[in-house]
């Protein structure tokens, strides 16, 4: 396949293509090895990564529900230095980007992860802001303009990585809370998270997660990460990474339409392991039978009168 069609460079990022994996859904890309040429994809966002080891949450972690499923993992990983050590070294033959999703409890935690990661073979640090600040009681950074604000400078003070603020759909106004991370610094955006829900099990009238809610992705939420994406994009200078609910070539066009310079596919590895290689081959043709040279000819055309 001749890729020129599909290169590109997000916020300094050389990339093969616009296809990147979204964070949680594809592990570190190396249990994807024989479905997938890893160096195919824009960069795999691996796994979220705290600063010391999380089991995650106890009892049912996933639920399906129509057209999506329903996650509260808890974010269950083995900790940044056992990524550094360990995992990193192993995976860097891939010649993929490895973006590293971090979450912190305090914003000086972001400051942390971000210092310790700013090795080499990492590509570029993502920030998932969906999780509890504990030291400030409980609020979520990614839901309020200035602490989203705080973890980005942070971040950006400890790395010379490019940083991506990941936003979370779960608010009132995003395009605020996008205007304030790129004043903050953020190299780019990525969005959307996944969509708080729940689901009740009526038999024993039990919650059907251990955690009660969790977050909820996959087709269903496709409309409203387009949407998002199309907001977020008209509002900002920096690039913009579309996910939620892409599960074909002509659902990431639909992306790319609404201003997204590259896309992330979570929920559809889960039913097809090799879903990007199909969506990057679709793009391909897509470009091909439009007779466009790149992709770029198609981030932010959507055709409003
Ligand atoms: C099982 C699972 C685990 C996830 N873990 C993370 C995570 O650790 N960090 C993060 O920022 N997003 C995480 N996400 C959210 C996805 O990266 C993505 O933003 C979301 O699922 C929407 O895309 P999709 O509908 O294509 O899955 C997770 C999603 C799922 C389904």
């Amino acid at each position: 396949m001749d890729n020129s069609r599909l290169e590109t460079n997000l916020a300094g990022i050389q990339m093969a293509s616009p296809v990147m994996t979204a964070s949680g859904t594809f592990g570190y890309g190396e249990e994807f090895e024989g479905f997938v040429d890893l160096s195919l994809l824009g960069g795999v966002m691996v796994k979220g990564t705290t600063l010391l080891p999380r089991r995650g949450n106890d009892g049912a972690r996933m639920a399906e529900t129509p057209a999506g499923m329903l996650n509260s993992i808890g974010l269950e990983n083995p900790g940044v230095e056992y990524f550094l050590s360990d995992i990193l070294p192993r995976i860097k033959k891939y010649r993929m980007n490895v973006i590293v999703n971090i979450s912190g409890s305090s914003v000086s935690e972001y400051g942390e992860l971000a210092k310790r990661l700013d090795v080499d073979g990492v590509a570029a640090i993502e920030l998932n802001v969906s999780c509890p600040n504990v030291k400030d009681g409980g609020i979520i950074f990614g839901t309020d303009e200035k602490s989203a604000a705080a973890v980005v400078r942070e971040a950006k003070r400890n790395t010379h990585k490019p940083v991506v603020l990941k936003l979370s759909p779960n608010v009132t106004d995003i395009v605020a809370i996008a205007k304030a991370v790129e004043a903050a610094g953020a190299d780019a955006l990525s969005l959307i998270n996944t969509l708080m829900g729940m689901a009740i099990d009526i038999k024993t009238w039990r919650p059907v997660l251990g955690n009660v809610t969790g977050g909820l992705s996959g087709p269903c939420v496709k409309p409203v990460a387009l949407r998002m994406v199309w907001q977020v994009a008209n509002a900002v200078g920096i690039p913009v990474i579309g996910m939620g609910g892409i599960e074909t070539a002509e659902d990431a066009i639909e992306f790319f339409l609404a201003g997204a310079s590259a896309v992330a596919i979570g929920t559809a590895n889960f039913r097809d392991p090799a879903a990007t290689m199909k969506i990057i081959r679709g793009i391909d043709d897509y470009l091909k039978k439009r007779n466009l040279s790149n992709i770029k000819e198609l981030v932010g055309k959507m055709k409003i009168e």
